[in-house]
């Protein structure tokens, strides 16, 4: 019956954590999947979300099916991490907001929608993207074009090839953006820059989808969240997809959402009812559990403030261990160009030169990065980044 389903290859980033897991060297070091490792190479248990659960805990009832669009408190939750709790788009409810499995749930809720009301649309996404955007734009039907992004000579943004590119595209295009900490490559736009696209947007009549999933881990909560609030207080219509997998290290609780920009109250309510209308044709309702943790962190002014210092840490131990690897490089070779380490935001650091050194990183030092370069800057701490500097030197000779 099934002869003709070919064999998957497998997820390129999931493959390679299996390599790693199977790997005996005591010293290797998993640099490849975007998990927030503490100092000692732990994912942490916030300290938020602990008390948050053990609340609920003691709340413990029957575990019934959630609304389609799911909780309430959690929609509302994550509208005003998302644009602030004093957004006037937020406080006049002209957001919609689904909550959905995951960032990738999100995405694929977003991009089912969108190919349904924009059938002759054509979706871009950034050179290079998460490989998982062009997989779910395309699952949904759509065609996937590449807009100029990464600077090879700079390890930075190439803006002004990226902002002539959306400049020509037709209206209605659906163009992918990462508000903040770039997946793959860790280098972000400028506030100044990301005015300019918020003008092309408008100009052109483009669908921005702002997929973010790192919000406070490059500059701050706020700063990260710039292009959002940028694009929604210019008036434009847009989607933003969220996940609090990594902010709130509850990677299997699949808590992200949808939330869809609309120009008044009576169309955000038609858009839910379409995105509840996608929902139940596809998983009917999102689960309960995690994004009770999440809501309850978030509208608890005590546990938002703990959850929020929680991952300032994070952040700032991420700029440390991006200093720290410039810095022990350099320190071995003087010669280095490396500062676009210290340069790139959020969890990852990436470069073209680094894609050259993935296998011999892994074969010769058991250290796991992607093949395409991308080095996952959380796996570092105090007890492996000079080892880690030091084979860089080494594989670069
Ligand atoms: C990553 O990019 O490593 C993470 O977002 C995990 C994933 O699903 O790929």
């Amino acid at each position: 019956m099934f002869e003709h389903f070919p064999r998957y290859p497998g997820d390129p980033i999931f493959s390679l954590v299996d390599r790693c897991r199977q790997d005996p060297r005591p010293e290797k070091v998993n640099l490849s999947i975007g998990l927030y490792y503490d100092d000692a190479g732990r994912v942490p248990k916030l300290e938020s979300v602990r008390i948050a659960e053990e609340a609920l805990q003691g709340e413990s009832q029957a575990c019934i099916y959630q609304p389609m669009a799911g909780a309430a408190n959690y929609r509302l939750a994550v509208q005003e991490v998302l644009f602030g709790a004093s957004h006037p788009k937020v406080l006049n409810k002209h957001i919609a907001t689904a909550q959905t499995i995951g960032g990738s749930g999100a995405l694929k809720l977003g991009s089912d929608l969108l190919r349904q009301y924009f059938p002759d649309s054509q979706v871009w996404v950034s050179d290079p993207s998460w490989d998982n955007h062009a997989a779910i734009f395309s699952g949904s039907g759509f065609t996937v074009n590449r807009y100029p992004y990464f600077d090879a000579a700079t390890s930075g943004v190439k803006f002004d090839e990226m902002a002539a590119c959306l400049a020509q595209l037709p209206p209605k295009s659906i163009v992918l953006l990462h508000p903040c900490c770039h997946n793959p490559t860790g280098a972000d736009l400028s506030p100044a820059q990301w005015d300019e696209v918020v003008k092309i947007v408008k100009a052109r009549e483009l669908i921005p989808f702002c997929d973010i999933a790192y919000q406070g881990l490059g500059q701050g909560m706020d700063e990260d969240a710039y292009a959002i609030r940028a694009l929604a207080d210019a008036g434009v219509s847009l989607l933003v997809s969220n996940s609090f997998s990594k902010t709130f290290s509850l990677y299997g609780e699949r808590c992200g959402a949808l939330s869809i920009v609309c120009k008044d109250q009576e169309e955000a309510e038609r858009v839910l009812g379409q995105m509840e209308f996608t929902v139940r044709r596809s998983y009917s309702s999102p689960p309960t559990h995690g994004g009770q943790i999440v809501a309850r962190v978030l509208s608890t002014p005590e546990l938002n403030a703990m959850w929020r210092g929680e991952v300032e840490a994070m952040r700032v131990r991420i700029q440390q261990m991006r200093q720290q690897l410039r810095d022990k490089i350099v320190a071995l070779r003087p010669d280095a160009q490396c500062d676009f380490i210290v340069n790139q935001h959020g969890m990852f650091s990436y470069s073209s030169l680094l894609a050259t050194y993935a296998q011999a990183l892994r074969d010769r030092f058991g250290i796991y990065i992607l093949d395409s370069g991308r080095v996952c800057i959380t796996g570092l701490n105090t007890g492996n980044v000079e080892r880690v500097a030091k084979a860089l030197v080494e594989v670069m000779e």
